[in-house]
């Protein structure tokens, strides 16, 4: 058995996973994994490479030619997509509007899923996403589960969005969401659940600052000075 820790934090999106996931990573000097950026990779692959997703033959040849990697530098993460750095293009719209419908096919989430044991198995990770906690790694000594006000996220989704896109309405963002979290929670392979042993953190009204002193609390009795 290992002792490295992991903490798994899952949870809704644009609940600001990354943003505490990233923090506590600096903190703890742990790795950080980033596992939506690995489903929107995937999902940049298929589509490049117009991968028939009802064709078994098709997503499974796709999947043996995917090799995904991430890089941390100065807080930055990086992905790269065999090779090549698609950070920024993977979190355009014709990635976000695609990645839920990849993201629930079984024989990607089973890829996906053995990439990501294999990264938390030998060092100190923080692995945000979905399933982290009920199926990545079940056994976490850190489970957190993060979830917000659908209209605070959405508000804050806006803040973000409009900057790039001007025209983009409120109403728009909060559908947009909406939907997401039905898929996530209603797709049949591994849906987003809360763990039965997961710590709530419903951050609508938390500073960042208190959402980490938070989570550091809970991780802090695992490690051995
Ligand atoms: O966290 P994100 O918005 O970058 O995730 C992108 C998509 O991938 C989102 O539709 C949910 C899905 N996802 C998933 O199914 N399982 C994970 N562990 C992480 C993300």
């Amino acid at each position: 058995m290992n002792n490295n820790i992991v903490v798994a934090i899952d949870g809704f999106s644009s609940c600001g996973k990354s943003t505490i996931a990233k923090a506590l990573a600096k903190k703890l000097n742990f790795v950080y994994v980033d596992t939506g950026a690995m489903y929107r990779a995937v999902t940049l692959y298929f589509l490049r490479n117009e991968v028939d997703v009802t064709n078994q033959t098709q997503v499974e040849t796709a999947l043996n030619n995917i090799h995904i990697s991430l890089k941390t530098t100065d807080g930055q993460v990086s992905i790269f997509l065999n090779d090549e750095d698609v950070s920024e293009e993977i979190r355009q719209m014709h990635v976000a509007s695609n990645v839920s419908k990849i993201a629930a096919i079984p024989a990607v989430r089973h890829a996906m899923v053995k990439q990501q044991q294999l990264m938390g198995k030998s060092i100190n990770i923080i692995m945000d996403g979905r399933d982290i906690g009920t199926t990545v790694f079940p056994d976490a000594q850190v489970k957190l589960f993060m979830t917000a006000d659908p209209k605070i996220r959405a508000e804050r989704r806006y803040k973000e969005l409009v900057v790039k896109q001007p025209d983009i309405t409120m109403e728009e963002v909060f559908e947009n969401l909406a939907l997401r979290d039905h898929d996530d929670t209603t797709r049949k392979e591994s849906p987003l659940v809360q763990a039965a042993d997961a710590i709530v953190l419903d951050n609508s009204y938390l500073t960042p600052d208190e959402q980490l002193e938070f989570a550091l609390n809970k991780i802090k009795p695992f490690i051995k000075e």
